[in-house]
């Protein structure tokens, strides 16, 4: 029987919600990965160090027994976070970085930036102090099409940045476009970019094969086949300056199967199992150790892990849904459908 053992991977972008949700999908990504980045979009925003602590207190409370996961906090930016903020936060151990939403681009961004030149003075603060800023890189613009937000926010928006505060590091995050993967490679040592196994394994046709599919559906929206190509090209090619985001978003079933639905694919249910698929795929499962346990880490700053984890090549059904608590299901990424990797003992 394949085995594949690594160290323990880490998810450099993840969505824990809050409350009973929390409780139902921790276990996921403290079964697989090391540490995580959990992203502050909460309701209300995690906006304060403060707040940060203390939702990091919650997320420990939740481990389950005999779990080792290190939560690794960020801040929210509002056009009111205060530059000692970021004093705060950089003096704390937990806060790893500050996350920037542009206002409506995503779920609960409505408090986040409409007007970056309002926020420049923290984002000096942040490149003073050595403090990452992770970005959700798309525009908000309604004229501008969904499909090519993210080229437009390079341009328009991250480019005048870095020419304006060279030294800031910067992590664009799930990025999802050939350009987004050209921007990075070409760029100085302080930006990186996250790629989530969402979007290396499908392509926008997985929105509408068939019929409507909402739980494909997230932000940055998939895009073409010549895109996806591209970020697997980028994951695969061994580069530190891309590494393993999960995105994974937990959303209620009815929220998606809705006339309206929420953004978000869950994916920490199978995380690193689908991305050995992926680079299964393209013949280079000896780069997903780099990808997934190494670079990231390098990029923060952080010791690799030495524990390790056993992925085991056995093909397994995944549930049709999820518990979610409080009576609610979650849809799962290849609900009902086979997944070809699973972990030793998991
Ligand atoms: O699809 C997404 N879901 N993209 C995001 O940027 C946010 C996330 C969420 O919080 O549900
Ligand atoms: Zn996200």
């Amino acid at each position: 029987m394949l085995q594949l053992t690594l160290p323990r991977p880490d998810d450099w972008h993840l969505h824990l919600r809050d409350g009973a949700t929390m409780g139902a999908v921790l276990p996921h990504t403290v079964q697989r990965f090391a540490r995580a980045i959990v992203m502050p979009n909460l309701n209300p925003p995690i906006t304060t160090t403060a707040q940060a602590l203390a939702y990091r207190e919650r997320i420990v409370a939740a481990i389950p027994d005999g779990g080792r996961f290190a939560p690794l906090m960020t801040l929210y930016l509002t056009e009111n976070t205060p530059a000692e903020e970021i004093v705060r936060a950089s003096e704390s151990d937990h806060i790893l970085g500050v996350k920037l939403y542009p206002a409506g681009a995503t779920t609960h961004s409505d408090a986040g930036v409409r007007n970056l030149s309002r926020v420049m003075p923290v984002l000096e603060k942040m490149a003073e102090l050595g403090m990452p800023l992770l970005v959700h890189g798309e525009v908000t613009d309604p004229g501008v099409d969904i499909f090519d937000r993210e080229q437009r926010f390079i341009e328009q928006v991250l480019t005048p940045l870095l020419e304006r505060l060279p030294e800031l590091k910067v992590v664009l995050e799930h990025i999802t476009t050939r350009e987004a993967v050209e921007f990075v490679s070409t760029a100085g040592e302080n930006l990186a970019a996250t790629i989530t196994a969402h979007h290396l394994l499908l392509n926008r046709n997985a929105l509408f094969s068939g019929g409507i599919r909402p739980h494909h559906f997230c932000l940055p929206v998939l895009k073409r086949e010549i895109h996806r190509e591209a970020l697997l090209a980028a994951a695969i090619s061994g580069s530190p300056r891309f590494f393993l985001g999960t995105d994974s978003a937990p959303h209620p079933r009815h929220t998606k199967e809705s006339s309206c639905g929420c953004a978000g694919i869950y994916t920490a249910h199978a995380a690193i199992e689908l991305y050995a698929e992926a680079f299964e795929q393209a013949g280079a499962l000896e780069r997903l150790e780099g990808f997934a346990c190494h670079f990231g880490a390098d990029f923060y700053g952080l010791p690799r892990n030495e524990e390790t984890i056993t992925l085991v090549k056995e093909s397994w059904t995944v549930p049709q849904h999820y518990p979610l608590g409080s009576g609610t299901t979650l849809v799962p990424l290849r609900a009902g459908g086979r997944i070809g990797w699973r972990i030793a003992n998991g």
